[in-house]
């Protein structure tokens, strides 16, 4: 069984198509209406704004919130005009930091609980004892109803695990960024029973930043696209479907037709030869 899409809403606000209210419930209503229902977010999307702005849709039917699941994560201080006590960016995993964040991001997505909360970026000073303590509170609360991490090392994810239990770890995967297939990441979520979650698994700038790898990805996907008779989306999320691990790909787009494309790739199966023949279009080289 394929993990469906979570659908990423980093791009839904001022850092992309600036959606208004109504094209926010659209757009959710959308992906309701083909069994998505898990929606991303940041406390620092839109420089502090973009849950707000899906807490109005929220807030505009009574009915919706009990009908999805929210991610949000914290962490990260962004240097913004909207956060003028910032000198610089970075980062904090204190218990006040995190509690702080949570209030807000409950407050701006008009909800009283969020279901996963993610430390956004490993923090030098994190403290697991600590951090462990404040997510226990949060849970007892209500606030809160699942923990994770993103972008940690394996040894970082330990740490954290002999305070407390890590649900989910977002790390960037797609065939642009193969890293977790080797680092060990997602060998750990399988072993520990941690969900993965690949975030810009379509690799971001694949279509708009014309690299060496790129072009050799676009190649080989469109080959394959015609092979499969579907989409080179399809097939550039079937290469992460194709892992044991069950990764879930947070997508990123801001089309409803690329959504409903995301959710057909659950349907394909890539053959061995074709995942590879992917993976040696990102390195550039033949597997030794
Ligand atoms: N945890 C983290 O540190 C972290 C970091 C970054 C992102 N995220 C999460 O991951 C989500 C996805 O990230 P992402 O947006 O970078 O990833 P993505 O899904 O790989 O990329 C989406 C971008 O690719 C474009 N795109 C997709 N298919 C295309 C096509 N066929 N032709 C042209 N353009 C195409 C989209 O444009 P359209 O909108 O026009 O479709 C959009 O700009 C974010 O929304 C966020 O929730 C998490």
């Amino acid at each position: 069984m394929k993990n469906a899409p979570i659908i990423g809403c980093m791009r839904w606000g001022v850092w992309g198509n600036n959606f208004t209210t109504e094209q926010y419930e659209t757009i959710i209503y959308q992906c309701l209406s083909i069994g998505l229902n898990e929606f991303d977010h940041a406390d620092i999307y839109g420089h502090y704004t973009t849950e707000a702005d899906f807490g109005k849709a929220l807030n505009h039917n009574s009915s919706l919130r009990t009908q999805l699941k929210l991610i949000t994560k914290c962490g990260i201080q962004m240097l913004t005009p909207n956060r003028p006590a910032h000198e610089i960016k970075s980062y904090n995993t204190s218990a006040a930091h995190i509690e702080a964040s949570v209030n807000q991001s409950l407050q701006n997505l008009q909800t009283d609980y969020i279901d996963t909360l993610l430390i956004h970026r490993p923090d030098i000073l994190l403290n697991p004892i600590e951090v462990a303590e404040i997510i226990t509170k949060l849970k007892k609360a209500g606030k809160i109803k699942s923990f994770g991490v993103s972008n940690f090392s394996t040894s970082q994810v330990n740490l954290l695990e002999k305070y407390i239990k890590v649900d989910a770890h977002q790390v960037e995967i797609s065939v642009t960024n193969i890293d977790a297939y080797h680092n060990g990441v997602l060998d750990q979520c399988q072993t520990q029973n941690i969900k993965a979650q690949a975030w810009s698994p379509w690799g971001g700038g694949l279509f708009t930043e014309n690299t060496e790898q790129h072009k050799r990805i676009l190649e080989t996907t469109k080959i394959l696209a015609e092979k499969y008779n579907t989409g080179m989306n399809e097939i550039l999320l079937s290469f992460l479907y194709t892992h044991p691990v069950k990764i879930t790909p947070v997508i990123g787009t801001t089309q409803f037709e690329r959504i409903k494309q995301a959710k057909d790739a659950m349907h394909i199966d890539l053959t061995t030869e074709d995942f590879y023949k992917l993976v040696c279009a990102s390195t550039g080289k033949e597997v030794a």
